[in-house]
């Protein structure tokens, strides 16, 4: 099929959103990474995600909204905490795991009886869900396993000729996905997938106590399940491999020197992803986030054969959050030195 290019005008989004409306499916800018737009209510919407994705069919997608009333057309139960959330935090980088109306059709939601719904800080997808009257099912728009896309030019390579549309929005400013929250417990908030918004911001704006899911923290070789069933697959991966140097700073830069040394001298073409202890100082984390994918996909064009990165030092949840996906880049091949 070809693919259409929209701009971001209300004439063009409305041409996007007679799209979806059509059963059709529009890529879309928020402030993490772009999604890929359908129906939410349209099993048939969702298998199509799954196959210009090339995605295993029992991944739930996030459901969009762009008005919190639109919540009550999601989530059977809304409970005070979620409120509290839904008021502090959208539109913005938080989705919510709610138990669904059985309006939601199990290819939306992967075959759980929960939904996840977030509301994207991003003017013209906001229009875009209003001008289409409907929710909108959205993973991000990348082929299933690449990185995710934080710009429409990565949507281009993935899936042109695979979807509708695409809307030429802006850079995302996050780089990478929203927190993903189950608010189903009593009394107790879990965190499925670590984002932009962290434990402590959730903790302080619901007042209730917030813990991560034990498969965030682990390998997957520790045999735990996530209950973000997205967090199990093989994820955000470069094309090449890519090894995480985990150590004091100047054993981490000798440790990527001579591995570069090694295996340049056997003409393999190897290239440091510019996060290493020496560049803390110039670049906070939220710099890290935002560039991170963008940096893999560049590699990747280049070319590059082996990717060397520093893990990050421990500290504050939002390293912690893009460490998750550094782990999942690496298919967590990290060398401790
Ligand atoms: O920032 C984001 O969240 C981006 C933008 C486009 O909004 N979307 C995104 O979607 O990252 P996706 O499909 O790539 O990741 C969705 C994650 C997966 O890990 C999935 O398993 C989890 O959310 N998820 C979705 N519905 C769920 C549910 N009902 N219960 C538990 N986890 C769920
Ligand atoms: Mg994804």
């Amino acid at each position: 099929m070809e693919t259409v290019y929209y701009g971001t005008d209300d004439g063009q989004l409305t041409e996007a959103a007679r799209v979806i409306q059509r059963g059709g499916l529009v890529a879309f800018p928020t402030e993490t990474v772009y999604g890929l737009g359908g129906n939410a209510f349209s099993a048939a919407g969702a298998k199509a995600i799954y196959a210009a994705k090339g995605r295993p069919s029992d991944n739930p997608l996030i459901v969009h909204i762009a008005d919190t009333a639109d919540l009550g057309r999601l989530a059977a139960e809304i409970p005070p905490a979620a409120h509290k959330l839904a008021e502090a935090f959208w539109p913005g980088p938080l989705t919510m795991v709610f138990r669904k109306k059985p309006e939601v059709p199990d290819e939306t939601t992967g075959g759980l009886p929960t939904v996840a719904v977030r509301m994207p800080d991003s003017e013209p997808t906001l229009k875009l869900i209003r001008l289409a009257g409907l929710p909108l099912a959205g993973p991000s728009a990348n082929l299933s396993g690449r990185p995710s896309p934080t710009a429409w030019q990565h949507v281009r390579d993935d899936l042109d000729g695979r979807i509708d549309g695409i809307i030429k929005g802006e850079p995302c400013r996050g780089g990478i996905e929203s927190t993903v929250l189950d608010v189903t417990g009593e009394g107790e908030l879990v965190i499925l997938r670590p984002g932009l918004i962290t434990p402590e911001m959730i903790s302080m704006a619901s007042g209730l106590p917030v813990s991560y899911d034990p498969a965030v923290i682990g390998r997957p070789e520790e045999g735990l399940v996530p209950r973000a069933p997205g967090m199990k697959y093989k994820h955000y991966a470069p094309k090449c491999p890519m090894i995480l140097y985990s150590g004091s700073p100047e054993n981490v830069l000798a440790a990527i020197k001579k591995k570069q040394l090694h295996e340049l001298a056997k003409g393999q073409l190897v290239m440091v992803l510019a996060y290493g202890p020496e560049k803390k100082a110039i670049a906070p984390p939220e710099v890290m986030a935002r560039e991170f994918f963008a940096n893999l996909r560049e590699l990747d064009d280049a070319g590059a054969d082996l990717i060397l990165a520093a893990a990050l030092p421990e500290g504050d949840s939002l390293s912690f959050s893009l460490m998750n996906r550094m782990l999942r880049s690496a298919a967590f091949h990290v060398e401790v030195v």
